[in-house]
């Protein structure tokens, strides 16, 4: 196959900033290999309200079940914060995962030499930090019932459901021990089951299907401990496999221990090839349209599409390659940045990655 089609999401905030980069990367691969790829775009979250009505317009669900991946920026910020759930932004991601059927959300967290400063932890810490955090992306608290209602005394109540079902447990553990097997072979499953029934089918169902692969050892972890272990001792960890909102929390964290949020890239995988690529961080309302944004993690993710979706291996190593050459060259964006006078901006950034690329291209 030679033509992709690829849906683009840019959403809010720095989103279309950040996407517009990776999407220039994208296309420099396709010149440069001779593919093709069709790039289609579709609203989603805030723009989407604003536009359609809707987070979610069943246009860009169209737009996404059409294509071969989707890349997405990120949804959200305060001028849709007061509204109610169904006219959040974040409701129209949480649909989109829940309808192109996203259930693995493959989160790597790899420190590189050169951004060892970067991070807020001690270098003997977080040098040589590589991990990756597996989350359960289409079940648990997110999906369940929600209810918000008055007490019969009067008081304000509300609830979120955390609903598990074996087959789901099953199918994202498999995914973390697939890719164990092709990394240190060690996977922590991370639960709460001194407390939580759900928690405790987790385990169950880990240890059932930890015992097909006897060849990567699986232990567990408690979140709590699993959160403290990160800062204290990140580099025990190879594959982490957790429910959906374990996996938020820990995946924020462990983008730390690489340097910034703004470098942590993410894959949210179906069955088959298809998959949706977004950075981990949100839509930085805090420094939106200013031009400064990292857009290495969704370059980052443009790289995993690559890799994942499209099966581009060699391209995908060369957008990394470039990443990282641009880095060790000393050009940062100011949330990597030691000395922040000399931060370069988003285009500045894409620009470099692209050249870097045209010389990682041309060896080939
Ligand atoms: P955030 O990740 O947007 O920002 C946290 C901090 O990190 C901010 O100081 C921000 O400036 C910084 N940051 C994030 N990305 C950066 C980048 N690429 N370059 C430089 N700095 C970066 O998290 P938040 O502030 O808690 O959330 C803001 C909005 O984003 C909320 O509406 C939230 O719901 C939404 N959100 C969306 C996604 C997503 O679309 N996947 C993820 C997380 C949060
Ligand atoms: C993420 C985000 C989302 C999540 C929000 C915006 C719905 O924090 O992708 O990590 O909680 O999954
Ligand atoms: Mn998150």
């Amino acid at each position: 196959k030679s033509t992709y089609t690829i849906a683009v999401l840019p959403g809010d905030g720095i989103g279309p900033e950040i996407v517009a980069e990776a999407v220039k990367v994208l296309n420099f691969v396709a010149e440069r290999t001779g593919i093709t790829l069709e790039i289609k775009y579709g609203r989603i979250g805030g723009i989407a309200i604003d536009t359609d009505g809707v987070p979610l317009p069943e246009e860009t669900v169209a737009t996404c079940k059409a294509a071969d991946a989707v890349l997405l920026g990120a949804v959200g910020g305060p001028k849709w914060d007061q509204n109610p759930g169904h006219l959040r932004p974040e409701t129209g991601l949480l649909g989109i995962r829940k309808q192109l059927g996203l259930f693995a959300n493959v989160r790597p967290a790899t420190m590189h030499p050169t951004l060892v400063a970067a991070s807020s932890l001690k270098p003997e810490v977080v040098s040589g930090v590589d991990l990756v955090v597996v989350r359960e992306l289409t079940g648990g608290i997110y999906f369940g019932e929600k209810k918000r209602y008055t007490t019969e005394d009067g008081r304000e109540a509300a609830v979120d459901q955390c609903i598990y079902h074996e087959d789901e447990i099953e199918r994202i553990l498999r995914v973390a021990f697939e890719l164990a097997r092709k990394r240190q072979k060690r996977v922590v499953s991370v639960d709460k089951a001194n407390v939580l029934e759900s928690s405790r089918l987790w385990r169950k169902v880990a240890e059932r299907i930890g015992a097909e692969y006897p060849d990567v050892e699986l232990s567990h972890q408690l979140v709590d401990s699993c959160a403290m272990q990160l800062v204290r001792a990140p580099k025990q960890f190879d594959v982490i496999v957790t429910e959906n909102m374990f996996g938020d929390i820990l995946s924020d964290q462990a983008a730390m221990l690489t340097g910034s949020i703004g470098m942590l890239a993410s894959a949210s995988l179906a069955d088959g090839s298809f998959g949706l690529y977004e950075p981990v961080h949100g839509s930085a309302p805090d420094i939106a349209g200013q031009g400064i944004a990292n857009p290495l993690a969704t370059i980052l993710s443009a790289a995993m599409m690559l890799r994942l979706s499209l099966g581009l291996d060699e391209a995908a190593n060369a957008v990394e390659g470039a990443v990282w050459a641009v880095l060790e060259a000393g050009h940062r964006t100011g949330d990597i940045a030691e000395d922040r006078s000399n931060a370069i901006g988003t285009i500045k950034m894409g620009e470099l990655v692209l050249a870097e690329l045209e010389k990682q291209l041309a060896a080939k």
